[in-house]
């Protein structure tokens, strides 16, 4: 068994939660590690969905520690709500969930910072989800955030977030944003939902490490894609925080020669939420056919999601920058009913042609996407969970996939449910996941 890396290769909603469900029952500990409730991860039991924000996946598995680390951006009234959801479904949340003290908390206030940059004429909205990550983040490395150790500190609390708050107002009103706030009443709703999570509250750092030496094995579960990564994606276009590997570790206290392996969900097509440049996408008909068959709408805000084809300069990048190990093909059911699938095999930028990811987003805008078509297999792939029963024409495009891209595709999915899957045998993944 190994400490393993679920991460998003493309621009987010993969299918990470599937998977982390899907593999939760062989770790011990699902860690969180960035992000805050922008994220959604959906899981699919029979009958029950469950959209997770903040908590890890792992805890729909009874007897599973789900960890929050030091790298989330925490509401805490967000965080209450899921807390009461999953309760009402019969999970043992306070035995299962343990959150970092030293990660950040947001106030309201975030997010009407937010509105200075996403609601207002003459500049360019990033389309984010409106939760006050950005702002949330920028108080994080401004040294004036405040976090789960101070949220549950009774005394220190009031006046530091009364403080925090006002500068908040004081910058949005200068910016013409003037929702108003309640402060005192804000400080008592989060000091009563400081009492509730307090006994789930820890050094993580120090529950994770000392897990590993007690020979237990930790999945980190990324949030968003690693084209939304504050370094490594879409700049400007992109969230606060680092989805990419390194976050796994920077994110929690688990050093990174503890982390055995490093797997990227991805798509057998591509979708993005929110504004930026986007190379592949399929304006047409079969963009909207993508969409209708792939639920294609966002988890947290409802927002149609921009669909595309397979990106391969993207995945090489992704696979660059996070050194995957393996990629897990998820979806492949959705473009059952097409003769035919373009892949983006090369961009063209002012007539040259190019794998490499431009750093700027107006080169990327700029990109003329080089496609080649794969015929397409026509019939239902829904749920298969061997190989050898994928029509061939499907194995010969998951076969392109991962010859194009340079990583094996060790897994396939074929639908949102846990048994919807293919696991190959002799591959990495399964090394990986045994
Ligand atoms: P995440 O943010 O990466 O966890 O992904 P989301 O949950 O936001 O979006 C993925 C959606 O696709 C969810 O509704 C899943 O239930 C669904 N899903 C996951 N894998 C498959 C699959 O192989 N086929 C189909 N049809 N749906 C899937
Ligand atoms: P999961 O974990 C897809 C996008 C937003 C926006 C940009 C910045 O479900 O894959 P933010 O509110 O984070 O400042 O918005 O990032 N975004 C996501 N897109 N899936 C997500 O999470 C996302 N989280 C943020 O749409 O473009
Ligand atoms: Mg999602």
């Amino acid at each position: 068994m190994s400490n393993l890396i679920i991460l998003g290769a493309q621009w987010g909603d993969e299918g990470k939660g599937k998977l982390v469900d899907l593999l939760a029952d062989r770790f011990d500990y699902v860690v969180r590690y960035q992000g805050g409730h922008n994220a959604g991860h959906t899981i699919l039991i029979g009958e029950r969905k469950f959209v997770l924000r903040l908590i890890p996946s792992g805890i729909l598995h009874p007897g599973k520690t789900a960890v929050i680390g030091n790298g989330l951006v925490i509401d805490p009234l967000a965080l209450l709500e899921e807390i009461g959801q999953l309760n009402a479904a019969g999970v043992d949340v306070a035995g299962q969930l343990r959150i970092s003290n030293r990660a950040q908390i947001l106030l309201p206030t975030h997010r009407i910072v937010e509105k200075i940059s996403e609601a207002r004429q003459g500049r360019v909205p990033i389309g984010t989800t409106s939760r006050g990550i950005g702002p949330g983040y920028e108080d994080k490395a401004g040294r004036r955030g405040l976090r789960i150790a101070d949220l549950i500190d009774r005394e220190y609390f009031p006046e530091v977030a009364t403080a925090l708050m006002e500068d908040h107002l004081t910058r949005a009103r200068a910016f013409g944003v003037e929702d108003l706030v309640d402060i005192p009443a804000v400080i008592a709703q989060y000091q009563e939902a400081a009492e509730k999570i307090r006994p789930m509250v820890c050094d993580t750092a120090r529950v994770l490490n000392e897990a590993m030496s007690n020979g237990h094995n930790l999945l980190f579960e990324g949030a968003q894609g690693i084209m939304l990564d504050l370094d490594h994606g879409t700049y400007p276009f992109v969230t606060s925080s680092s989805s990419s590997a390194g976050g796994a570790c920077t994110g929690t206290g688990v050093p990174p020669t503890k982390i055995d392996g490093i797997i990227g969900i991805s798509k057998a097509y591509i979708t993005r939420v929110g504004g930026g440049p986007f190379p592949s996408e399929a304006l047409d008909a079969r963009g909207d056919m993508i969409r209708n068959r792939g639920q294609e709408f966002g988890s947290v805000t409802g927002r149609p999601r921009r669909c595309g084809w397979f990106d391969v300069p993207l995945i090489r990048y992704a696979s660059v920058v996070n050194g995957l190990d393996s990629m897990v093909v998820t979806k492949i059911d959705v473009l059952d009913e097409l003769a035919e699938i373009p892949v983006c095999v090369a961009y063209k930028i002012d007539g040259v042609e190019t794998t490499e990811m431009p750093s700027t987003y107006r080169e990327l805008a700029k990109v003329v996407p080089v496609y080649e078509n794969f015929a397409g297999w026509q019939s239902s792939t829904k749920g298969i969970s061997d190989w050898a029963k994928l029509p061939e024409a499907a194995q010969r495009y998951v076969d392109a996939l991962e010859r194009l891209s340079g990583v094996e595709a060790g897994c396939i999915s074929t639908g949102p449910e846990r048994n919807e899957t293919i696991q190959r045998p002799n591959t990495r993944f399964a090394e990986l996941t045994r």
